[in-house]
């Protein structure tokens, strides 16, 4: 028998044994020096119709959050999310991909979040309680008594006996924790080794098919206004984003902006400065036409474009996570989280004078990936 710092009395362990937990938990009060100013249940007299009214519209909004979560992950996955064109068929669909499974998995969080609010507000107890503050590791009489009350609590919510409304709420939660997992592995669904030594991760616009010409073009604004880049476009110490072009899309919009849009086709055409002295990688001394380098504009680090040439000291910058690769040394990473240089695409100048890829990059562009192979 003793007393604690405020002057509660604890209990031996036998007296323990004997209480009940309701008993428990008021101790757990005590001893923490909680005092409980006043404790109302919202319906003292269970099953009125007033606290069935507010219990339906509590599973109600469970309900709607676990059919927007199940709509989600139906959308997610069978809602037609490959690309099509403006004016085609389809592209109405196709267009309200992102709006449908934004729209689905934001009001299945939102439903769950006012469910909560609304269980509280209507069935939980009204309750004041004052504690006053106190240091130190709780002891053995605590930890039981807080076990206790917090099963009080869970009594006193009247969770138990709201079968709707557990149900409703596991559907909801269930179904809102699907949503996540598919969030989480949808991008795993798709192999993209299917295509083997094809797979579009190993390979990018640039590859010539079928011994077409891929020529360097700038994006004027009008897709299909082709403006094909010419040594004398630029001035020394530039920088120009090209995308590659080929004379059999000419005219064709949906080629066209595919072969613009996809993410691993801009490039960073920079013209160093005149003398400039470059250190290239083994193998690929004859990349470059004079002055003119080509490098992935896709940093290596997460993928950001790295928009921005330093002529003063050549470096190249990503605006994402202040990587900074070196054109001098073949756009080695200098500063910063990427560790792989920026990979080189190999250009020429045709006899009609003109930039052209003489063939795809050599290496995958982009963040390493667990299948890629070590090149430098
Ligand atoms: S994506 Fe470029 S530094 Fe992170």
């Amino acid at each position: 028998m003793s007393s604690d710092e405020g002057g509660t009395r604890t209990p031996t362990d036998d007296e323990l044994e004997g209480m009940s937990q309701e008993r428990l938990a008021r101790l757990a009060g005590e001893l923490d020096d909680v005092e409980v100013v006043h404790n109302t249940p919202k319906f003292p007299i269970p099953g009125t119709r007033a606290e069935k009214r507010a219990e339906r519209s509590v599973a109600l909004w469970f309900v709607i959050s676990a059919i927007s979560g199940l709509a989600f992950v139906v959308a997610f996955i069978a809602w037609p999310h490959e690309y099509v064109a403006p004016n085609q068929p389809g592209y109405f669909e196709y267009s309200l991909y992102t709006p449908v499974i934004g729209f689905t998995f934001g009001l299945a969080v939102l439903a769950l979040g006012v469910a909560v609010i609304q269980y509280v507000k209507k069935l939980f107890p009204d309750e004041v309680a004052v504690q006053q503050r106190h240091d130190g590791a709780s002891d053995e009489v605590a930890r039981r008594t807080v076990m206790a009350q917090l099963a009080d609590a869970g009594r006193s919510t009247t969770i138990g006996r709201r079968k709707l409304i557990q149900r409703s709420a596991g559907a909801a939660a269930g179904i809102f924790g699907v949503g996540v997992g598919v969030i989480a592995i949808g991008g795993l669904i798709k192999n993209p080794w299917a295509e083997g030594d094809d797979s579009p991760l190993w390979h990018t616009g640039w590859r010539p098919e079928n011994g077409e010409t891929v020529y360097l073009r700038t994006d004027t604004g009008v897709l299909t206004e082709i403006a094909r880049v010419r040594p004398e476009d630029m001035e020394p110490g530039s920088m120009m984003t090209v995308f590659p072009f080929r004379e059999s899309e000419r005219g064709n919009e949906e080629e066209l902006l595919h072969a613009q849009r996809a993410s691993d086709a801009p490039v960073m055409l920079i013209r160093l400065r005149p003398g400039t002295q470059v250190e290239t990688r083994p193998g690929q001394e004859n990349f470059s036409y004079g002055d003119f380098y080509a490098w992935s504009k896709v940093c290596t680090h997460l993928g950001c474009p790295t928009s921005l040439y330093q002529a003063q000291d050549n470096k190249i910058l990503c605006p994402c996570h202040q990587s900074q690769f070196l054109a001098t040394r073949d756009a080695e990473p200098v500063f910063g989280p990427a560790a792989r240089p920026l990979p080189q695409l190999p250009i020429t100048v045709n006899s009609e004078g003109y930039f052209v890829a003489r063939s795809d990059f050599v290496e995958p562009v982009g963040p390493a990936f667990w299948e890629r192979k070590k090149t430098t």
